[in-house]
């Protein structure tokens, strides 16, 4: 009984968070503190322009064994998102590179292909597939919460800009 309920609970509180987006904002900015991160701001009388300023995706990030890399710049390593509602990814992919399926259970995600030729696509609630070879240029939208997954098909390295309506996406492998 008792772990009936618990299982009740954890699925209830895994649908409420895979409805949950980003709050409005309530004033201009509230860059965080850091390092905490929490929705305590910083003085605004105090930003800068390098509060509004991010350097770290210039070159791809690490590579896994999937030949895939991605950089995420959420409010986590960009302050200046706090309370914004955006943020967004920067990934690399190897000739042949995986980006296996996964979710953002708060955040619907636009990709673009900076470089490269991309077979991209998701799953609905229905387990019906919508995928499509992405070309320089094109975009694909994910909805939020729904499964998805990229590969380079292409004989050359790739490259796509995510974007996300929430400072912080999360990321769940499926
Ligand atoms: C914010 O910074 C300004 C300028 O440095 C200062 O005058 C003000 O007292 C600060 N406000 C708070 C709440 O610390």
């Amino acid at each position: 009984m008792i772990n009936k309920v618990a299982v009740l609970l954890v699925v209830l509180l895994f649908i409420i968070a895979a409805l949950a987006s980003d709050p409005d904002p309530v004033m201009g900015f509230c860059i965080a503190k850091s390092p905490d991160n929490s929705f305590s701001c910083k003085n605004s009388s105090t930003a800068t322009v390098e509060d509004f300023t991010y350097s770290g995706i210039k070159s791809p990030g690490n590579f896994k064994q999937t030949g895939f890399s991605s950089m995420a710049v959420n409010s986590n390593v960009f302050p200046g998102l706090n309370t914004l509602g955006v943020s967004f990814v920067r990934a690399d992919f190897g000739v042949g590179g995986v980006n296996v399926p996964h979710f953002h259970p708060r955040a619907t995600e636009v990709a673009f292909v900076l470089e490269g030729k991309i077979y991209s696509g998701f799953v609905d609630t229905n387990n019906k597939v919508f995928a499509k070879v992405l070309e320089k240029g094109e975009v694909m939208v994910f909805p939020r919460g729904l499964v998805h997954f990229q590969m380079n098909v292409g004989d050359r390295p790739a490259t796509i800009l995510g974007s996300f309506d929430s400072q912080n996406p999360g990321l769940m492998r499926s």
